[in-house]
């Protein structure tokens, strides 16, 4: 298992890029499914859960070509002919966002056979809501084995989804995107409410659009979707990653460096922009597509409480956290959307950190010292909150089971080392004493 080998103390400095978003190429190839012609999208990252998504269309029969394009990163996908509609457990099981092929297999096939994604270390993640909405909209849904299987009455003639008023309990991100896939070749009109406004559903929704979709209100809590017969192909470049954009601001902030983040969008970074100056960070928009970040003087204690979008991003609060312990005062850190997104807490404890928690709140003393040492990552965001604790403590930091962050986060050492840190990735070597260990 690879890890990171971090040593601390150089301020990030200089320009670094951020790649495409993944939590929209993930509803965006997903969306590939509604239709047999092709479709290509642009500034696709190269991480984990990408090559996971290929994976799974090409399980069921889709042609995904990945390759290196004039627009950087693209795929096209083709899904002309899906000979094994089935999302399979073997699969699905390594990432949640599987279940993201639902609501399109439904509108595209009459029928699906997905595997009910496990949990994960934030929390139950469960997918009733996308279940209950689908049904709203004519899908018979059971249970079985671990598998939804999904089919919609013939009774009505052509299989097909006919048009509701869904009004989500939660707003939940995959579940406006899966439903609003489903909406766009039912039968009639869907009128949507309380829907999630993430930047990815509207990435999502652009897409659709422009494969003949008709949808009105992306981005705000109502959608209204006609919808058509069929879908054609269309070419697309996602929007970058919000949560990538944000985890580079942060580190060029703890790092005390004076670091420029390109190829981003800050329109999508209000939230964290203005809770990086109320913790006393510079932070200067440069142009429609870099933000600057500068460290000016001491960071002062800022709480955050995680919101939906607008609000401050549950996806930046473990990168946060590990800011706030260099802030001087006590900062609040309550994670509102999962139930146990603190995994981190006691690793950055670890490197001498001041974190108490109690339920959903965590309360952060700072600034406190901290000392380089081996530590864990247990899932994605936690691992990014490890890295830049690493990139301010005093010593060299082992980073282990940093596959979590090759899931979301692309060539992220690299694109770290070329402002200034210093960061290696180890294979997983036995160094001589564990040798000995061994053969001993
Ligand atoms: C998306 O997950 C993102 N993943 C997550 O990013 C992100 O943290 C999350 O939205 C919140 O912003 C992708 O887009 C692929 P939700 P999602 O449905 O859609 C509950 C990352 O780090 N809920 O908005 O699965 C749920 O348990 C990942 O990139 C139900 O109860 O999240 C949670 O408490 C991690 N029933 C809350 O709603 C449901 O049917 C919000 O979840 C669905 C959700």
């Amino acid at each position: 298992m690879d890890k990171f080998v971090i040593r601390g103390g150089n301020p990030l400095m200089g320009v670094i890029r951020v790649s495409g978003a993944k939590n929209s190429a993930l509803p965006c190839m997903a969306a590939a499914l509604l239709t047999e012609d092709e479709v290509t999208l642009e500034n696709i990252p190269k991480v984990r859960d990408i090559e996971t998504e290929r994976r799974l269309l090409e399980s069921m029969g889709a042609d995904v070509a990945l390759r290196e394009g004039e627009a950087q990163d693209q795929t096209t996908i083709s899904c002309r002919k899906l000979s094994d509609p089935v999302a399979r457990y073997e699969i699905v099981k390594t990432m949640r966002a599987s279940s993201l092929v639902l609501g399109p297999l439904i509108a595209r096939m009459g029928m699906a056979r997905v595997a009910m994604p496990g949990g994960c270390a934030i929390g139950g993640r469960p997918i009733d809501l996308h279940i209950k909405a689908l049904e709203k909209m004519g899908a018979a849904i059971a249970q079985e084995h671990g598998y939804l299987e999904a089919r919609v009455d013939a009774g009505n003639g052509a299989g097909r989804l006919h048009g509701a008023h869904l009004v989500f309990d939660r707003i939940t991100v995959t579940g406006t995107e899966d439903l609003l896939m489903a909406a766009v070749l039912a039968e009639g009109e869907t009128l949507m409410e309380n829907c999630a406004r993430e930047p990815e559903v509207v990435d999502l929704a652009a897409l659709l659009t422009a494969m003949g979709a008709k949808i009105a209100g992306a981005g705000t809590a109502t959608m209204r979707v006609e919808g058509v017969t069929s879908l054609h192909g269309a070419r697309y470049r996602i929007n970058p990653d919000r949560i990538e954009a944000g985890t580079f601001l942060m580190a060029g902030a703890i790092t005390g460096g004076d670091l420029t983040v390109a190829n981003c969008n800050p329109a999508h970074l209000g939230a964290a922009i203005a809770k990086l100056r109320e913790a006393g960070v510079q932070v200067d928009v440069l142009s429609e597509d870099a933000v600057r970040v500068r460290a000016a003087g001491r960071l002062v204690a800022a709480g955050i409480s995680t919101e939906e979008y607008p609000g401050f991003p549950t996806d930046m609060q473990a990168q946060y956290m590990a800011l706030a312990t260099q802030a001087e005062g006590v900062s609040l850190v309550r994670e509102n959307i999962f139930e146990n997104r603190f995994m981190h807490v006691q690793e950055l404890v670890r490197m001498g950190a001041n974190i108490k928690v109690e339920g959903s709140m965590a309360t952060v003393r700072g600034p406190a010292r901290l000392s380089a040492a081996a530590v864990m990552c247990s899932d994605l965001r936690a691992s990014a909150s490890l890295v830049l604790a690493g990139l301010v403590a005093e010593g060299e930091s082992i980073i282990d089971r940093v596959y979590h962050m090759d899931r979301g986060y692309e060539r992220f050492e690299e694109k770290l080392v070329g402002v200034g840190a210093q960061i290696q990735r180890m294979g997983n070597v036995f160094a001589p004493r564990e040798a000995q260990a061994v053969v001993g």
